[in-house]
This record gives structure tokens, C-alpha cells and sequence, in this order.
């Protein structure tokens, strides 16, 4: 149940141009414009162009705590909230987007044969961050276009699933991201709460932990920043009476060994059958899913499911019920080194250009049509405080076409300096509850 805040009182008929001149003027709007809006919007009663004055607005403006939790519920609203069986624990966890961050793939599995049923919804490749769907669909055959009833099937009897955006929840959500990605308002605190928590809300789970990344390779370039989304997400999970955690985390060179879609599918599997252990990921993907234990009181044996084997067969299950095989994952056709341009130590790493550069090979989309090779990318980065001799790879790339463009930019991304480095990344810097 939703605490603290009463239902709206709807006031007299508004126009959409004074609820945008409110805002633009600096003032807070009322749970009942906000609700107009988005209700007008998701209708088609109220046009793209006036959405976007009033997105832009809130980016000049911003939204008090009141204002993004009642943006927040009139999206939650505009669609469905799963009913799921009554039962069991359901948990999800969300990550903002970053570099090589597969923790989703690592999370569900390893989640779900502790007997807490994980769905999850998740997204597509934004600017340069990888999509945990499009890491999927890497997969031949898997398929992330389910149905919510499917959806709710897959979970209850293999544990977990993972789909994309189905048009019946929060659909507001679904027409407002797409506009704000063509007017510039994706980067704005109050929007960005709204649409990630719409989400997960209507998806309905008892527990939600949020992976909010700042740095170089992450929506949120600063710890300050990246706290305060985290600060407002999780007040407004609570709100809705949800258990919610989120934990900070450092995204300012590539998580794990592998960056590229179906590269980062085989590093998951490589790691759940143990052939592989990068630290970093492993760390940050154990400390997010033991969070998900604490919620359902269940005890942490996440390292036994990885060394039994378990896990393994969990996300084959999984893979299985979306229809997939992955024992044959696309491979490209070449591989070579990108040397590193001098001798030194990384001192930092440009991340989001690593980013750029998978999408320069194909490994994403430059516009919506686009149509992903998934076999391309990076591995095994040479990672910040690490020294390189002239010459020496930075990291292997795979490529089908013409990859100059993505080594140039690889190459620039790096920050090679003389002396050693004194202060590695923290990886975890936060947990706020
Ligand atoms: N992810 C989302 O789902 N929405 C945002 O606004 C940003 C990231």
C-alpha cells in the first residue's frame, strides 16, 4: 500500500500550456496536473510537442520529492501491475547502465535456485551502455518479446525470466522515454526516477535492489549525482512499501573481462560454470544478489550454486523456456590486439568511448532501426593501475568489418601516465537503504 500520500483531488479543468508555464516558471505542480498530464499523454489526447515542453521544463525546473512520486505513480498507473500468485518472494534488481555490465545475467540464475522468483524487465543499449535484452538476444532463438502472461509462467516455474517492456506496463513510460530521447530530456533526476521505478513497480516484486553507477561509462558521472538518484529511487520504492536497496558502484573502466553482446554471454556462462572468476564483477553481482537473500531472509549460498553447477543449469533453464540455445553463440570472424600507444601505467579510462567503440563495430545501434552484430567487441581490458609497455595490447578485439574507427577510439580512450597509480576505483562506495 502506498503510504503517505492521499489520492488527488482533481481541481478545475487546467490547459496543458499553464500546467508548462507553472513549471517553467519554477513552481511546484499539484498530483492533479501531474496526473492530467500523463493520462492526457497516454491517451494520444494530449500532443508529443506539449509532453516534451513540460519534459523540458522539469530538466530547467526539476521536481520536489511529492512531485517525482506522483509523476512516478501516474505512470505506474497508466498500465498494469502484475498480480502474481500469492506465495512467493519476488525480487528484481535493476542496474542504471554501464560498460560490460552483465550482473543481471549472473543475478537472475544464481537468485532463483534460492527460491525467491526474479523478474525482470530490462532494457535495450542506451547512448553507450549495453542492453541486458540485447546481450540475449545474442542467443539464437531466445526470445525477449513475451507476453506478460508468459512472462508470469517462465517465472513461476523456472524462478526467473527476463523480457523486455511489454506495452501494458507503465506505458507512459514506454511513450515518454522515446520522446525524451530525441528532445535531449533523458538526463534529468525526477524523469529518470519516474520511468525506472514506473517500471518496476507495476512489475510488482516485495523486493527491488537498485545498482546505481557513476563515472566515466555511466549515465551519472558523478558520486554526488549518482547518490542523489539513488536517494530519491529508493525513498519512493519505500513509499510504495517495497524493500528497496540500493548500492553505489564505480563504472569508470569496463566490469569483467568481456564487453560485446554475445562476448558477455559466454563470460556468464564461463563464470557459472566456474572455468572463470573476474573480481570485480563477481563482487559487485554477489554483493547485489546476497542484498536480494537478506530481503527474503534466505541464507547467502551463492558461492556453492556457482561451484555445484546449479546456477549453470538455472540460466539454461531459463534460456530454454525463452526458447534459446546457447550453446552457439555467434563468433566474428577476426581478432586483434589494440596496442597500447605508449608505455605507462592506465591512470584512467574514458569508458563510455569503449562504449562507442562496440557501436562503431556493430555491437550497437547508431539509430533505432539499426540491426545488432552481435559477435563483436572487447576483452580482457587492461583495467586502471595496470602498466602497459608500448605496443602491448590494451584489450583483444573481435570484428567483422573495417575496424579502424573503434581501435582509434579505444587507443584515445585510455589515460596513459609515467608514474604508478595510488588510488584504485572503490567499487562499492555506497548502500543506501
Ligand atoms: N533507464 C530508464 O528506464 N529510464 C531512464 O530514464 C533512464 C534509464
Amino acid at each position: 500500500m502506498l503510504a503517505g500520500i492521499g489520492r488527488p483531488r482533481y481541481t478545475a479543468p487546467m490547459l496543458p500550456a499553464q500546467v508548462i508555464q507553472k513549471k517553467r516558471d519554477g513552481h511546484r505542480l499539484t498530483e492533479a496536473e501531474i496526473r492530467f498530464f500523463i493520462e492526457g499523454f497516454t491517451r494520444g489526447d494530449l500532443p508529443d510537442y506539449q509532453m516534451a515542453a513540460l519534459a523540458m521544463a522539469v530538466c530547467f525546473q526539476g521536481m520536489n520529492f511529492d512531485e517525482t512520486m506522483w509523476l512516478t505513480r501516474a505512470m505506474v498507473e497508466s498500465g498494469k501491475v502484475v498480480d502474481w500468485k500469492p506465495g512467493n518472494f519476488l525480487a528484481d534488481k535493476h542496474s542504471t547502465g554501464g560498460i560490460g555490465d552483465k550482473t543481471s545475467l549472473l543475478i537472475a540464475p544464481l537468485v532463483a535456485c534460492c527460491g525467491i522468483r526474479v523478474p525482470m524487465i530490462s532494457g535495450r543499449g542506451l547512448g553507450p551502455t549495453g542492453g541486458t535484452l540485447d546481450k540475449l538476444e545474442a542467443i539464437p532463438g531466445f526470445r525477449t518479446g513475451l507476453s506478460l502472461t508468459e512472462f508470469q509462467r517462465i517465472t513461476d516455474t523456472v524462478g526467473c525470466c527476463l523480457i523486455g517492456a511489454t506495452p501494458e506496463i507503465a506505458p507512459a513510460d514506454r511513450k515518454l522515454y522515446a520522446l525524451r530521447d530525441v528532445t535531449a530530456t533523458v538526463s534529468c533526476l525526477p524523469l529518470i526516477v519516474a520511468s525506472i521505478m514506473s517500471k518496476k513497480l507495476a512489475e510488482n516484486v516485495d523486493g527491488l535492489v537498485l545498482d546505481v553507477k557513476w563515472g566515466t561509462g555511466a549515465f551519472m558521472r558523478t558520486r554526488q549525482a549518482s547518490l542523489e538518484l539513488a536517494r530519491a529511487m529508493v525513498e519512493v520504492g519505500k513509499r510504495y512499501g517495497k524493500k528497496v536497496v540500493a548500492l553505489q558502484t564505480d563504472m569508470n573502466q569496463p566490469l569483467g573481462e568481456k564487453i560485446g553482446n554475445a562476448l558477455e554471454i559466454q563470460e556468464c556462462l564461463d563464470i557459472l560454470a566456474g572455468k572463470s572468476r573476474p573480481k570485480d564483477l563477481l563482487d559487485v553481482s554477489l554483493a547485489l544478489a546476497a542484498e536480494m537473500l537478506q530481503f527474503a531472509g534466505k541464507p547467502n549460498d551463492l558461492e556453492k550454486l556457482i561451484t555445484s553447477g546449479a546456477a549453470l543449469e538455472k540460466f539454461h533453464e531459463m534460456i530454454h523456456a525463452q526458447g534459446g540455445n546457447a550453446s552457439k553463440l555467434p563468433v566474428a570472424k577476426h581478432q586483434r590486439p589494440i596496442p597500447a600507444p605508449k608505455s605507462g601505467y592506465i591512470h584512467g579510462i574514458s569508458c563510455d568511448q569503449i562504449g562507442y567503440a562496440v557501436i562503431a563495430l556493430g555491437g550497437g545501434r547508431k539509430v533505432a532501426s539499426d540491426k545488432i552484430d552481435f559477435a563483436v567487441g572487447f576483452e580482457h581490458p587492461k583495467k586502471i593501475g595496470d602498466r602497459v609497455e608500448c605496443g602491448e595490447p590494451l584489450l583483444l578485439m573481435h570484428y567483422n568489418s573495417d575496424p579502424t574507427d573503434a581501435e582509434r577510439m579505444v587507443q584515445a580512450a585510455y589515460d596513459i601516465q609515467d608514474q604508478p597509480v595510488t588510488h584504485k576505483p572503490q567499487l562499492i562506495t555506497e548502500r543506501i537503504a
